[in-house]
């Protein structure tokens, strides 16, 4: 077999065979076809689209290009999620003890966070002394013990996903549905959970900013993860503006405890108990939403919640009383308001330019090296629909160099559009996609 031939096969609008998918991964991942054939042939693809038996392929050879994680070991059924990743998504730290109280066991692989988007292991590390660099044994066994555990991607996962992720990142072949279905489902096949629940982002913050693309690529995911003998539902859900009100990692952790304490923003509620109902039905623990969203609200009020969260920091050599205690997390030194220069309806809050304010702040990564400082961030005070006076505060800016500070709300400022009606607003949960 030639990488040539199958190039041309692709460019001239042909289905690849599974044979070939699968050679064309392993001898890429073993360095034997060398980038720009990958290159040509991620091209082609981007024009000549994929049909659904190439993007299974592709995917299962993705996933088993590496290590294949057994949780057999764990008793019970294990349900991952997975968001495709949006702004002040704090959303696993609240909704992974909320569902690891109602009995679903929890073992989990995070990444960090790069550019504008944050990470959940970053977001984590605010509270001091928690580590997410455990051993597969420990993980496992934390898991059977307390119910929950997230570690960071140690193991080899989707090796051929990583070296071809890096690839179309450079080559202008990201957005193609069944490059990014592949992507996302190889690495989550190759993470060992019994059933999935994927949160589909859709608005100015999400990759697929049409709700059309990401109804389109939570359907593909689906029937790839079914195909794949995983249960796998995904939720299509608004980016179009912040998620909740913080933005920037310990704010963020902040907004999940006070979740967990049963005083979180209303639209980070909702995405909480839709997620969570999905992720107690496929785990066989409630028979329908209205069950379980009582079981969630149950173990909010109880602080059976909260309680896991502390347990889980603790396992991980965290410091638990910040649980308890959200002024133990980290705090920036300078908190200042960012007062509107115009008064009307806040029309739209452009999402990924308040993810770059963070990351002017210090809050994100500009490249995987990059320190990042946990204390800082922004909390918003109105969010799109909300009427605003002149000179009212549209958000604070929590910060630690004044210089930084500045640039951040000048940036803020500009993300901020005002109109003298009050916007329409779509719902925030779009669909379901079983
Ligand atoms: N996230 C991934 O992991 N892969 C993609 O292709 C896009 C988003």
């Amino acid at each position: 077999m030639r990488m040539y031939d199958l190039i041309m096969k692709k460019r001239n609008g042909f289905a690849l065979t599974t044979e070939e998918i699968d050679f064309m991964v392993k001898e890429y991942t073993a360095g034997s076809i060398p980038d720009y054939q990958m290159s040509a042939m991620m091209m082609a693809v981007y024009f000549q689209g994929m049909t659904g038996e190439e993007t299974a392929a592709l995917t299962m050879a993705m996933a088993h290009s590496g290590d294949m994680l057994d949780l057999s070991a764990i008793d019970g059924i294990k349900v991952d999620k997975h968001s495709t990743g949006g702004v002040g998504d704090k959303t696993s730290i609240a909704l992974t003890p909320m569902v690891a109280a109602c009995g679903i066991k929890i073992a989990k692989m995070s990444g960090r966070g790069l550019g504008h988007t944050g990470g959940t292991i970053d977001k984590l590390e605010s509270f001091q002394g928690f580590t997410t660099g455990i051993s597969s044994v420990q993980f496992m066994k934390q898991v059977n013990d307390i119910g929950i555990s997230i570690m960071g991607q140690t193991l080899d996962i989707a090796p051929a996903d990583k070296k071809l992720y890096a690839l179309r990142d450079v080559t202008a072949t990201v957005d193609n549905l069944s490059l990014i279905a592949s992507s996302i489902m190889s690495k989550k096949l190759a993470s060992g959970a019994d059933a999935i629940v994927l949160d589909v982002k859709t608005g100015s913050g999400a990759f697929m900013k049409k709700e059309e693309d990401a109804f389109a690529l939570a359907k593909e995911m689906v029937m790839l993860g079914n195909h794949a003998g995983r249960k796998t539902i995904a939720v299509v859900t608004d980016m179009d503006q912040p998620l909740g009100l913080a933005v920037g990692n310990a704010l963020e952790v902040k907004e999940a405890i006070e979740t967990l304490q049963g005083k979180g923003p209303q639209d980070f509620v909702k995405l909480c108990m839709t997620l969570g109902a999905q992720m107690l039905i496929a785990g066989g623990r409630a028979e329908n939403e209205a069950q379980a969203e009582a079981m969630l609200a149950g173990v909010i009020e109880d602080g059976s919640a909260l309680g896991k969260l502390a347990e889980f920091v603790k396992a991980q050599g965290g410091d638990a009383a910040a649980v308890y205690d959200t002024s133990l997390l980290p705090k920036a030194s300078i908190v200042e308001e960012i007062l509107s220069e115009e008064e009307g309806y806040l029309e739209k809050l452009v999402c990924d330019e308040v993810g770059i304010c963070a990351l002017l702040l210090g809050g994100g990564r500009e490249t995987k090296e990059s320190e990042i400082d946990l204390s800082v961030g922004l909390v918003l005070h109105k969010k799109a629909g909300d009427y605003v006076k002149k000179g009212e505060s549209l958000a604070s800016i929590h910060a630690n160099d004044a210089g930084k500070l500045a640039a951040a709300k000048e940036r803020f400022l500009k993300a901020c559009f005002f109109g003298e009606s009050k916007p329409v607003q779509s719902s925030f949960i779009r669909g379901i996609v079983r």
